[in-house]
């Protein structure tokens, strides 16, 4: 049988890339960040995004106070970009522009934004506790709360998750601002951050929930800790790690050159990894990634270990 099959897998039942599957797996047996991840990509889906506050509280719940696992974060070499503490805003760059004149300014560490007494924002350090104090956003009462507390940004931050929504994010939430309190003298922190983190399934999810302030020289990826904080590790370190995914995916089989459904099997989820099996995008249909399998020992393969 020496001919090439066409295999269609279900969106839904594998979550391509489109959308996001959300059973954690905690591997406790410990690895480097890198291995970690091989792992993650064989077997699963890779290693677990956490997009939102939720997510963070479904995924603690999964693993159940295990602590200190290795997560999908990791610093990139790509430039810094700016985010909003709160994910679901994109920044872009204000217009009108309300930054400071000649601001941001593209300084290593100035990372942080801050509201000026003049309410246009600048860019300061994150880890000085000399701002007079930061912006929460409270998302029940859609107002936001000016505290008069001395942090740094991510005791800030903490804070305002506590015991509000999060940090001020956005333009409308600035506007709310300015609108409520038209005169200030010192500088207010707010969401506004500047990192260069990226997912290893290369979602851009701009949430983070660090503990401390990011090492880029040695601490390059970020484990989860028992406080549900993230904290930025070297990542050779040997740790338990959380995947994302299913281990097996539905699937079925196609003869190519009619296009019509042969059988349908459940694949090990690490087959659709190796090398034969190429996404064809062009032969999506009925919701349906499509795989080109290269001959009839994929297929013995995998009617070997698929269970019909
Ligand atoms: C959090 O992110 C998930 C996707 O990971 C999404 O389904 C969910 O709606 C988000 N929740 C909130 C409150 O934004
Ligand atoms: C992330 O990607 C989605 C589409 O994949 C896009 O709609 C969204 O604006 C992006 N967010 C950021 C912060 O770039
Ligand atoms: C802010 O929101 C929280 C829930 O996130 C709520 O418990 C709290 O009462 C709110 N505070 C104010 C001052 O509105």
């Amino acid at each position: 049988m020496d001919q090439s099959l066409w295999i269609s897998v279900l969106l839904g039942q594998l979550c391509f890339c489109v959308c996001q599957d959300h059973k954690y797996r905690f591997i406790s047996e410990p690895k480097s960040w890198t291995e970690a991840q091989e792992f993650c990509r064989r077997r699963y889906i890779d290693l677990v995004t956490v997009n939102n506050m939720s997510d963070l509280q479904a995924l603690r719940a999964a693993v159940d106070g295990q602590p200190d696992a290795w997560i999908g974060l990791y610093l990139t070499s790509e430039i810094r970009k700016w985010h909003w503490s709160q994910p679901e805003l994109t920044y872009s760059y204000p217009k009108p522009d309300v930054w400071w004149a000649g601001r941001p300014k593209d300084e290593l560490v100035r990372n942080c934004g801050v509201l000026t007494s003049k309410n246009t924002w600048y860019d300061t350090l994150c880890d000085t506790q000399d701002e007079a104090g930061f912006v929460c956003y409270n998302k029940s009462s859609n107002d936001v709360f000016k505290i008069d507390l001395m942090y740094d940004w991510l005791d800030s931050q903490l804070y305002c998750r506590t015991h509000h929504t999060d940090l001020l994010s956005g333009l409308t939430q600035y506007q709310q601002f300015i609108t409520k309190y038209p005169t200030r003298i010192y500088g207010f922190r707010m969401g506004l951050f500047r990192d260069s983190w990226g997912w290893s399934d290369g979602s851009n999810s701009s949430f983070r929930n660090m503990k401390t302030e990011v090492n880029p020289q040695t601490k390059k990826c970020a484990a989860l800790t028992s406080d549900g904080r993230w904290a930025s590790e070297d990542c050779g370190l040997e740790k338990p790690f959380i995947c994302y995914g299913e281990a097996s995916v539905r699937v079925t089989l196609h003869n190519l050159a009619q296009d019509v459904p042969l059988k349908r099997v459940v694949l090990w989820r690490g087959l659709l990894q190796s090398a034969s099996l190429k996404p064809q995008r062009k032969r999506q249909k009925h919701g349906a990634v499509g795989y080109l399998v290269a001959g009839a020992a994929a297929l013995s393969q995998q009617n070997h270990m698929g269970k019909v």
